[in-house]
């Protein structure tokens, strides 16, 4: 593998995470359990957490990478394509080993969505992957994870970092997650129900009580976001803390709004940005991001970022 990252240097944020494809229903309301409801013909889109901010950072003009893994099948194809389509180095995302990850998706009329993610070939990018990528890492300012792939090869990101790079991290699907990767963090990335799951019975029931209760556990900076309520940041210590709101949008899908918002956050950071001026515009991205359908298709370019 030849990573490029020369002629302009760095690249302003590498993704190593999950590429999965959408199966997307519209429904009238999401199914109890037990139950069946009738919806919408199927959408197919890009998507997967990790794709989804590479593609996010790169519409929006920075230099992305993604390192990541996907089948040797169509779905896998479709997704390189996506990427390369956007700008996005993909000289990182491995073929083969299992089917591309699939997620099955279900959005309601006020556009929110419930996914089940079968991991596919995300589950098998492996630490000695991310070893061999030791050049890519290197040539990156930030580096973004989430946690569609296996929680080893999260670890094994964390102790490959250029010394300068900046990690950003949304615990999302949330797992218990190891001191070295929490200490890592500048910053966790979470909304509610993360923050909830991370915090356990401790939590308490504001956002300022899950940014000081997250803080304590070691991240070097949080940030919390609360949908169409926009985002609550803390550095250090919870002195720091700022609400960022959201301007006010009609939200169709809200699917891959917290992508394009970490996405927009991270590339922000690694151009210098402190975290209160990249969380308040990364709020502007991620409400764009609900205003059109689909994950990917719906990331703003920066004249839609504007325009909100
Ligand atoms: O965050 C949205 C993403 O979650 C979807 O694109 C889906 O693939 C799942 O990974």
């Amino acid at each position: 593998m030849q990573y490029d990252a020369s002629g302009g240097g760095r690249y302003d944020l590498l993704v190593v995470g999950s590429a999965n494809v959408d199966l997307v229903v519209g429904v009238e309301r999401r199914p109890g359990p037990g139950e069946t409801v009738l919806g919408s013909d199927l959408a197919v889109h890009p998507g997967g957490k990790g794709a989804n901010q590479a593609l996010a950072a790169a519409r929006l003009g920075a230099r992305a990478a993604l390192l990541a893994r996907v089948g040797d099948d169509e779905h896998g194809r479709l997704l390189l394509a996506s990427q390369r389509e956007a700008g996005v180095d993909t000289d990182g995302v491995l073929v083969g080993g299992a089917p591309t990850g699939v997620a099955l998706i279900t959005v309601d009329p006020s556009g929110d969505n419930s996914i089940v993610v079968s991991p596919g070939a995300n589950g098998r990018l492996t630490p000695a992957d991310v070893r061999a990528a030791a050049p890519l890492l290197a040539a990156a300012r930030v580096v973004s994870l989430q946690l569609e792939i296996p929680l080893e090869t999260v670890a094994e990101v964390t102790r490959g970092l250029a010394p300068d790079a900046r990690l950003v991290l949304n615990p999302s699907p949330p797992a218990p997650l190891p001191a070295e990767v929490l200490a890592a963090c500048d910053p966790l990335v979470v909304n509610e129900h993360e923050a909830r799951y991370v915090l356990g019975a401790a939590a308490g029931d504001t956002p300022q009580d899950w940014v000081r209760g997250l803080l304590a556990l070691g991240p070097r900076s949080v940030v919390t976001t609360l949908g169409a309520q926009g985002a609550v940041v803390a550095e250090g210590h919870a002195d720091s803390l700022h609400h960022l709101p959201s301007p006010r949008v009609e939200a169709v899908d809200t699917t891959g709004a917290g992508d394009a918002f970490t996405a927009a956050l991270a590339w922000r950071l690694g151009r210098g940005d402190d975290l209160r001026r990249a969380a308040a515009f990364a709020v502007r991205v991620g409400a764009a991001a609900v205003t059109a359908r689909g994950a990917q298709d719906s990331f703003p370019t920066p004249e839609q970022v504007d325009a909100v």
